[in-house]
C-alpha cells in the first residue's frame, strides 16, 4: 500500500474510533449527572486505552511532517498556509496529549480527553479532505521518494 494511501486508511481508522470513544465519554457523563456520581471506573480505562494510540499517532505525524509535507512544499509554494497549519494542530494535538498524562494522575481526565478527541478528529477530517487534491498533484516519482522515506522512519506500508 503507499504511504498516502495508509495515511488516509489511518485517518478513516482514528476518526471511527474517536467516534466511539466521544459516545463512550458523554454517555458516562450523562450518567454521572444524572446519578450525581463523582467517580467511575470506566474512565481510566477509556482514557488509558486511547494514551495507547499515541505512538502511532506520533509516527504518522512524523510522516505527514518528514515525508509527506517536504514533497508538496516542493510543487508549490501555495502549499504552505495549509501546511504550516497542520503541523500546527500537530504540536497542539501532542500538547493536549501530555494534558491527558497529567490529568490521569490528576484524576479529572475526562474532559481533557473530550478536548484532544475533538482536536484529533476535526485535525483527521481536515486532511481528509485537503489531501486528495493535493496528492493529485504529485508524479509517480514524488510519489516513490514519499513512500521510500516513510519506510526509512520505519512506517510499514
Ligand atoms: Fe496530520
Ligand atoms: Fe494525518
Amino acid at each position: 500500500m503507499s504511504t498516502t494511501r495508509a495515511l488516509s486508511k489511518e485517518h478513516q481508522t482514528i476518526l471511527a474510533r474517536i467516534q466511539l470513544l466521544e459516545r463512550a465519554c458523554l454517555d458516562l457523563l450523562k450518567r454521572r449527572t444524572l446519578t450525581s456520581r463523582t467517580d467511575d471506573g470506566k474512565i481510566p480505562d477509556l482514557v488509558e486505552d486511547f494514551l495507547q494510540s499515541k505512538l502511532g499517532i506520533m509516527l504518522h505525524f512524523k510522516v505527514e511532517e518528514e515525508a509527506l509535507f517536504p514533497t508538496l512544499r516542493s510543487v508549490s509554494e501555495s502549499n504552505e498556509t495549509a501546511i504550516s497549519a497542520l503541523i500546527g494542530e500537530h504540536k497542539t494535538i501532542m500538547q493536549k496529549f501530555s494534558a491527558l498524562h497529567h490529568a490521569k494522575e490528576t484524576g479529572t481526565p475526562i474532559d481533557v480527553l473530550l478536548d484532544l478527541l475533538r482536536d484529533l478528529s476535526a485535525h483527521a477530517a481536515r486532511e481528509e479532505r485537503l489531501y486528495p487534491s493535493l496528492i493529485q498533484s504529485l508524479t509517480e516519482e514524488q510519489l516513490k521518494r514519499i513512500d521510500d522515506e516513510a519506510k526509512r522512519l520505519g512506517y510499514a506500508v
